[in-house]
């Protein structure tokens, strides 16, 4: 059994800039580094932290500079997708595992931890909200599946490829891919599929396969089921998420709580 922490959706902002102009996002994520580092001693051994897109709110260089330096502070090795407020050759560029980035394309990476390979793929694209499995994705998860036959195999990507019921983030969610879906139905292992995008932890099917959406590190989108409202920011709800893999598999929510 290999075990898995995922972060998602951090935000980070330039120094000394607000979230919307009231939410500390880069204090949040201090407060889950340490809170996870705290937890480590009872739940690890875990192999690797995994950010699963929206490293900043704004894309630009000094907002990636200052999420260079608060992950200076991360627990474990870390590695990481883009999402859509991201921008590819900045997280290219910051992620601190280079070997396991390609130097150019989608970022789409494979790690081969033991009994797991965790992969890695870019849903997006840049200047939208929504987000799509390229035909060069697509490409390089077949031959990467194929070569991976039966070993158990965690995917992350930003955008879920599921509805989530909050009508306001699936307008902005995952194109359907009808080759992407055959092709994670047909594989002959077992396939889970950990994203982020939605702010909140949601568990649902795709292709027959269970898909985890991950909960913000700073702020959660509202639970608006039925009104159409928009999208509303929900300050300190947040946390993270454990996957073990293995044999048998099991995710368990993270919350602020868990730090006390
Ligand atoms: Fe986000």
């Amino acid at each position: 059994m290999t075990r898995i922490l995922q972060i998602s959706d951090l935000h980070i902002m330039p120094e000394e800039q607000l979230f919307k102009g009231t939410i500390d996002t880069a204090a949040a994520l201090r407060k889950i580094l340490s809170g996870l580092a705290g937890l480590l001693p009872a739940i690890g051994p875990v192999e690797r932290l995994v950010i699963s897109g929206d490293l900043t709110e704004t894309g630009c260089e000094g907002a990636y500079d200052h999420l260079r330096a608060i992950m200076a502070e991360a627990p474990l090795p870390w590695c990481a997708i883009p999402g859509n407020h991201d921008s590819r050759e900045a997280v290219r560029a910051v992620v601190a595992q280079d070997e396991l980035m390609p130097d150019e394309g989608p970022i789409n990476w494979r790690e081969d931890l033991d009994g797991v390979t965790i992969l890695g793929l870019d849903t997006l694209i840049e200047g939208a909200a929504h987000g799509a499995v390229s035909d060069a994705t697509l490409e390089w998860l077949e031959v990467t599946l194929r070569d991976l036959r039966h070993r158990p195999v965690l995917i992350f990507m930003h955008h879920p490829p599921i509805d989530t019921g909050i009508s306001a983030m699936d307008a902005i969610g995952l194109t359907p891919n009808p080759r992407f879906e055959d092709l994670l139905r047909d594989h002959d292992g077992p396939v889970q599929i950990a994203c982020g995008h939605v702010h909140r932890m949601i568990t649902g099917q795709f292709a027959g396969r269970q898909v985890t959406v991950a909960p913000g590190t700073s702020h959660a989108v509202g639970l608006d089921l039925q009104t159409r409202a928009g999208i509303k920011f929900i300050p300190r709800h947040s946390g993270a998420i454990l996957h073990d893999i293995g044999d048998k598999c099991l995710t368990r929510l993270i919350s602020s709580d868990d730090f006390c």
